[in-house]
């Protein structure tokens, strides 16, 4: 490469790492590409071809494209502190020990933090994260387990008025099935994400109003900003394996669970469930919800700039693989099922396929299955997939399906350092 050239390179590079939110384009000024865009290929046409220029440049850039065009201003990160609820060491027959810590980031806001680790472990244990629909209170058989005073989603056990009440209590908990996470050796951590941000458009609680007001940002995000305030205590706990952290989450939750993991590389591997539109589906896809229906019907998940997409997607400059992308090289499993197919199971496929090619270029391997695998048979490659028979829900057979992909990469990566 010529002397000019790789000068040319750098000045392109450096001007693109220190571009202001400002001097990116407008939506409708950005060029309409009708196929998935390629994730080595800059904003300004130039191609990745270095390991270097992808962490360095390409990465950074991705980050911000997707906070500017789609889900908005991460909020910042602050110290957390956490301050125990109350602990049952004999929780699930003696099986676990269950912690319920309010944890506080920002004055004036703190949300609860459930968490349940396996009291027979012979090291450090990984830890499911994420956020849930229906708050801690519906996950297990505790009376001690505090009751959200804050707005609940209607249709859920116990909730009248959209609050929830004692009768909720331990009504759901086929929905994490926590004790079989226990039973395989793993920790799980969950909040409700109503705690974080009410799945409102209209009324703002949580954090949305304590941030400053100049701050764009979205619930989608602030729920991926309670994610990565959660690893910051999970960290603290010494039982919790520190490189073994999943993220996890159903739907908007799934979407939600994908951009943690793409922003917070502290989290090992990112099990989007049935995430769908805005989260694991293409943008541009043709089935399912479609970014118009997800920007008129939810418009609080996404930010201004997205919305001008809706009728026009050819013009976002990324699609989802590129948020996969931004996981690499670490795994990522999209799980699904069959007659969910507003989530788009198919095309979500399509964005692993598309995403495939950061991992080799990144010098691992990535989707190992060739085509949909058969219905409930995991393709646990670094790129995984699953999709089972029945609805959109979450359920013990996805767990399992969970509980077998991260066992099958921890168990990979724990070889691959004792052959290095
Ligand atoms: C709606 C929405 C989806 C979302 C789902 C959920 O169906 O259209 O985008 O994933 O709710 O969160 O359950």
């Amino acid at each position: 490469m010529s002397c000019v050239r790789v000068l040319l390179m750098f000045g392109l590079f450096a001007l693109c790492g220190s571009r202001g939110a400002a001097a990116l384009p407008e939506p409708k000024d950005l060029p309409s590409k009708p196929e998935l865009p390629d994730p080595l290929v800059m904003l300004d046409g130039t191609k990745v071809t270095t390991k270097e220029q992808w962490n360095e440049k390409r990465r950074p850039e991705l980050k911000q494209l997707f906070q500017h065009y789609m889900y908005g201003t991460l909020p910042a990160k602050s110290e957390v502190k956490a301050t125990i609820l109350h602990t049952d060491t004999k929780a699930f027959g003696g099986k676990a020990t269950l912690t319920e810590v309010a944890l506080s980031a920002i004055d004036k806001h703190s949300f609860r933090l459930l968490v349940v680790v396996p009291n027979e472990r012979k090291g450090k244990v990984g830890c499911f994260v994420g956020p849930n629909f229906s708050a801690n209170h519906t996950l297990v058989d505790d009376p001690k387990i505090v009751i959200p005073e804050g707005w609940m989603y209607p249709n859920y056990p116990g909730v009248k008025n959209n609050k929830a009440s004692e009768e909720g209590r331990g009504k759901l908990k086929e929905v994490w099935n926590l004790e079989q996470s226990i039973d395989r050796g793993y920790a799980v951590a969950t909040f409700y994400n109503g705690d974080i941000d009410p799945d409102r458009a209209d009324v703002r609680g949580g954090i949305r109003s304590l941030l400053p007001p100049t701050l764009e940002t979205t619930s989608i995000a602030c729920w991926a900003w309670g994610v990565h305030r959660a690893v910051d205590y999970l960290l603290t706990l010494p039982s919790i394996d520190e490189k073994k952290l999943v993220a996890v989450g159903h739907s908007r939750l799934g979407k939600t669970a994908i951009l943690a993991a793409a922003m917070d590389e502290r989290l090992a591997i990112a099990i989007p469930h049935q995430a769908g539109c805005g989260g694991t589906a293409p943008s541009r896809g043709k089935v399912g919800e479609s970014v118009k229906q997800i920007n008129e019907r939810f418009p609080h998940w996404f930010n201004a700039n997205f919305k001008q997409f809706s009728n026009d997607t050819a013009k976002i400059p990324f699609d989802q693989h590129s948020l996969v992308a931004l996981c690499a090289p670490r795994p990522v499993l999209f799980s699904n099922a069959k007659e969910d197919s507003w989530a788009n199971p198919d095309g979500q496929f399509e964005v692993l396929q598309a995403a495939d090619p950061v991992y080799r270029f990144l010098g691992v391997s990535g989707l190992e299955a060739k085509e949909v695998p058969p219905l409930g048979k995991l393709s646990a490659g670094k790129l995984g997939y699953f999709i089972r028979e029945g609805k959109h829900s979450m359920s013990k057979v996805d767990w399992q399906a969970f509980l077998d992909f991260a066992d099958h990469h921890f168990r990979r990566n724990r070889e691959e350092s004792i052959d290095g």
